[in-house]
């Protein structure tokens, strides 16, 4: 890649978007196509078409997306599934009618089954059920690494796939109601604290673990996979280890700085019992995270403090 390339960045605003944005500005990468979805709609295909022909992008990174949490997924499943796949069809398939030189799709760890060994290893990749409470976001984000890997076996196109774990960081979506763990813990633990709760009830057992990830490494990992990747096999991107909800809780619970106890609601569900990320073929590859849990919590939360409150709807 070449500073001047044209780099087209879809869902530049996004956690992840802004996170690819920062990082390529600050290695100076001066030719980025930055569209919000009111200048162009990623579900419109004839938009998406007109703004490759006559923007053409010598690379694309895919982090446009419907995302959101359990109760999202469970209450949306239209949406998570339609509009996924719309996003990435036409994405994917006008970077090739344009000529891209090389795109990256950003997947997620929810594509792999629910009950898959662990670490989830790429090949896990379709040999078992999905998680129910995420699977119509996974079934799209597994189409569109089929979709990438087909237009790399029948036309040699240089399409790549990356699976980054659970993202957070600045620009995460801390609403209450459609935020992913950690930007929900942190929102409902700064809450009890302004209020002076005794305690906060938190949803599930607390019991699963989660494998978590600063979206400024995804960033980082991005740009090496982009400049250093050629294979069609799907990447994982993680940090390599796992903790309890719990211990994350309680990780939070000090980060913000909340004096009081945490319960848990039983009743409400825990979604998959784990998932750690194998990342083996990318460390074999030389790359490996920098940021650690404790440090990067610190930062999203001076971050959401500083940005009022962060909460946005999808
Ligand atoms: N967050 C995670 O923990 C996580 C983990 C694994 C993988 N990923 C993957 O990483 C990618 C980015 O995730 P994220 O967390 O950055 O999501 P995000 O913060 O919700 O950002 C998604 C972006 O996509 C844009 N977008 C959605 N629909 C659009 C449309 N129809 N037209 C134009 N733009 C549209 C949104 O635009 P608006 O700003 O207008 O809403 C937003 O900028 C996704 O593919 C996701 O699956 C995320």
């Amino acid at each position: 890649m070449n500073p001047g390339d044209a780099i087209f960045v879809a869902g530049h605003r996004g956690m992840v978007g802004s996170a690819l944005v920062r990082l390529l500005r600050a290695r100076g990468f001066d030719h980025l196509l930055l569209r919000t979805r009111a200048e162009l709609d990623l579900c419109d295909p004839a938009a998406v078409r007109a703004f490759y022909a006559k923007e053409k992008p010598a690379y694309v990174f895919v982090a446009a997306a419907r995302v959101g949490g359990i109760w999202a997924n469970a209450t949306q499943p239209v949406e998570f599934l339609s509009e996924n796949l719309r996003i990435q069809l036409n994405l994917i398939d006008g970077a090739y009618e344009a000529g891209v030189t090389k795109l990256l799709f950003l997947g997620s760890s929810c594509i792999y089954p629910k009950l898959a060994p662990q670490p989830l290893h790429e090949d896990a990749l379709l040999t078992g059920s999905l998680e129910p409470t995420n699977e119509p976001y996974a079934l799209a984000k597994i189409c569109g690494v089929r979709l990438c890997q087909a237009y790399a076996k029948q036309y040699g196109a240089r399409f790549i796939s990356a699976m980054p774990t659970n993202l957070y960081g600045p620009e995460d979506n801390f609403d209450l109601e459609l935020a992913h763990v950690l930007p929900s813990l942190i929102h409902k633990f700064h809450l009890a604290k302004t209020r002076g709760d005794a305690s906060v009830t938190l949803w599930g057992t607390g019991s699963p673990y989660r494998e978590f990830l600063h979206v400024d490494d995804l960033a980082e990992a991005c740009l090496f996979l982009m400049e250093k990747y050629e294979s069609p096999e799907l990447i994982n991107v993680g940090c390599g280890h796992d903790l309890r909800i719990r211990e994350l809780a309680e990780l939070v619970r000090q980060t913000v700085g909340f004096g009081g106890s945490i319960a848990w609601d039983s009743t409400r569900p825990d979604g998959t019992p784990r998932k750690l990320l194998d990342i083996s073929r990318l460390a074999a590859l030389g790359w490996k995270p920098r940021i650690k849990l404790e440090e990067g919590l610190r930062s999203t939360y001076a971050w959401w403090l500083n940005h009022d409150s962060g909460v946005r709807s999808i």
